[in-house]
């Protein structure tokens, strides 16, 4: 990775300084032609554990490695050259300790070139956040639906939905905005609870599920485009759908090479006449 490379990104204070201002635009990205398509386009890549579900046909994001995040980082940050690049940190890599995040967090950073990485939790996850940032690794928030916490949570359903639970939510994005985070992902929460945390914090709110109010958005690319069909997620909204495309696209081929249709003469490799003397 080259100096440029990291002095042409979108920033962390560019980041920070569209609180309130002009909308932070994020989608996922978990292989490098599809950074390349996207980059042009978003402020952040993130490179999300939710690739265990959308890439490796996962049930949850809980069986995501690093190694795994790191693979498919590496590919976005080589595949992208303005946004920046953001990696979440794999379930049971960070949460155990400050020291056991720092760990994952400067490998991550290390051997993917990326310029910060996310991890979930609240008030809980605060010293670590600031161990982090204190030490020169930018860290991304998430409060809300946190899915590495589903089988806490009893599920994927929205929150926020009692009074308690609202206070409780807002005091944790509260704690991680104290701790140094530049920006928060509020995922899947009622919209007065987006609002109040976004009006409250002084980064960034990125919501998935969050509702207008919140600073900007960020949404999984396979939702976008159509390529994850096993649910759809009522906050999401699809811009295209490939999913058939692409089952055409393969029925065609198919097609094609059962009947010999293809390969065609332009695919295939003649023998080259000698040049005359
Ligand atoms: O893993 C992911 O893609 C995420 C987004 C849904 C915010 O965390």
């Amino acid at each position: 990775m080259s100096v440029t490379n990291i002095m042409t990104r979108v920033s962390v204070p560019d980041v920070m300084a569209r609180k309130g201002a002009e909308p932070v635009v994020v989608l996922t990205a978990y292989t490098a032609p599809m950074a390349g398509m996207l980059d042009p386009h978003v402020d952040i890549l993130l490179v999300g554990d939710s690739l265990g579900m959308v890439v490796y046909g996962l049930q949850s994001t809980l069986a995501v490695t690093t190694d795994m995040m790191i693979a498919h980082g590496a590919a976005v940050v080589r595949g992208s050259s303005r946004a920046m690049v953001v990696i979440d940190l794999a379930f049971g890599t960070y949460q155990e300790s400050p020291e056991q995040a720092f760990r994952t967090a400067a490998r991550v950073m290390a051997e993917t070139g990326c310029t910060a990485v996310k991890l979930e939790g609240g008030i809980e996850m605060a010293d670590t956040v600031r161990f982090l940032v204190e030490r020169g690794i930018p860290v991304m928030g998430h409060v809300g639906l946190t899915p590495q916490a589903v089988n806490h949570l009893g599920g994927f359903r929205a929150r926020g939905r009692s009074t308690a639970e609202q206070d409780k939510i807002l005091s944790d994005a509260q704690a991680i905005a104290e701790a140094g985070a530049f920006a928060i992902v509020v995922e899947a929460v009622v919209e007065p609870l987006a609002r109040r945390i976004t009006e409250t914090i002084p980064v960034p709110t990125i919501g998935i599920g969050g509702s207008a109010a919140c600073d900007g958005q960020v949404l999984v690319i396979d939702d976008v485009i159509g390529t994850f069909s096993d649910f759809k997620p009522r906050f999401a909204r699809r811009y295209a759908d490939l999913g058939p495309q692409i089952g055409e696209a393969a029925r065609l081929y198919a097609e094609d090479v059962r009947a010999r249709r293809f390969p065609g003469a332009e695919n295939t490799f003649a023998l080259r006449q000698p040049a005359r003397t």
